[in-house]
């Protein structure tokens, strides 16, 4: 069984705007900071790890959005998944925009070595494409042109969001299966990861939805 959406109220749109809004704070503290001189001596390097540190944490929370109304019920919850999930793909575009434009300055060589020398950005690159794909069709005409297609397209999310985590660790050099390196923040972005995608699982999904009944039991992103 399935149920639509209930329609935003006019609350539910200010309050879906004020997050909006507050969502490009962190963009905005950042360019300050860098045209001020304060974000450390290597602000684009910075910049970079700021962005993707943000993309990824707002991937988690668009990744967590059904699951959690799922058990409260909250139908809101299910436009802010969109917008999380939007805003994670903006500040992925900022985050490859300052990798490739300001950082290598486009230069096709360059990108091409660093893509060689360093996989993690093969990954990254992969999570981009995702992120990309969702994002253009994350609209209702695209919606409706795409028909079942639409959400076997979007549950690439559930690929996307594991490579994230692995770019992320391997970006900072940690060694997840050693343990070893810096791996603590990846650590636990992946756990979380995990957790939300067994939370998927139709058994295990079926009995959280139970918690609250009228909740939509199939299929969901
Ligand atoms: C073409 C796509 C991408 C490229 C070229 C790219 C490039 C990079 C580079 C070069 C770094 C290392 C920065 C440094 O420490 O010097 C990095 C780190 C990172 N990237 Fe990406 N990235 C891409 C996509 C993504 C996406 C889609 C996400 C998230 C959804 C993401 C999240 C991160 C995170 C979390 C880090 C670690 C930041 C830290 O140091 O704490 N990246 N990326």
């Amino acid at each position: 069984m399935t149920t639509t959406k209930p329609p935003l109220t006019t609350r539910d749109i200010r309050v879906r705007r004020a997050i909006q809004v507050a969502l490009w704070l962190p963009a905005l503290i950042l360019a300050v900071l860098a045209f001020a001189g304060y974000l450390t001596v290597n602000p684009v390097q910075t910049a970079i790890q700021r962005t993707g540190q943000i993309a990824i944490v707002l991937l988690a929370l668009s990744f967590a959005s059904s699951p959690v109304k799922w058990v409260t019920g909250w139908h809101f919850l299910s436009f802010l998944r969109k917008t999380f999930g939007l805003y994670a793909f903006y500040y992925a575009v900022i985050h490859v925009i300052l990798f490739s434009v300001v950082d290598y300055g486009l230069d096709i060589g360059l990108l091409a070595g660093a893509l060689t020398a360093r996989p993690f950005i093969i990954v990254g690159l992969i999570v981009f494409i995702i992120l990309l794909a969702m994002a253009v069709t994350s609209n209702r005409p695209a919606k409706a042109r795409l028909g079942k297609n639409w959400k076997r397209l979007h549950r690439l999310v559930y690929i996307a969001a594991p490579l994230a985590g692995l770019h992320f660790a391997w970006a900072l050099k940690g060694d997840l299966f050693r343990l070893s390196g810096n791996i603590f923040w990846p650590a636990v972005y992946l756990t979380v990861v995990i957790v939300l995608l067994v939370l998927r699982i139709p058994a295990v999904r079926n009995r959280l939805s139970s918690i609250k009944p009228g909740v939509n039991k199939t299929g969901a992103v």
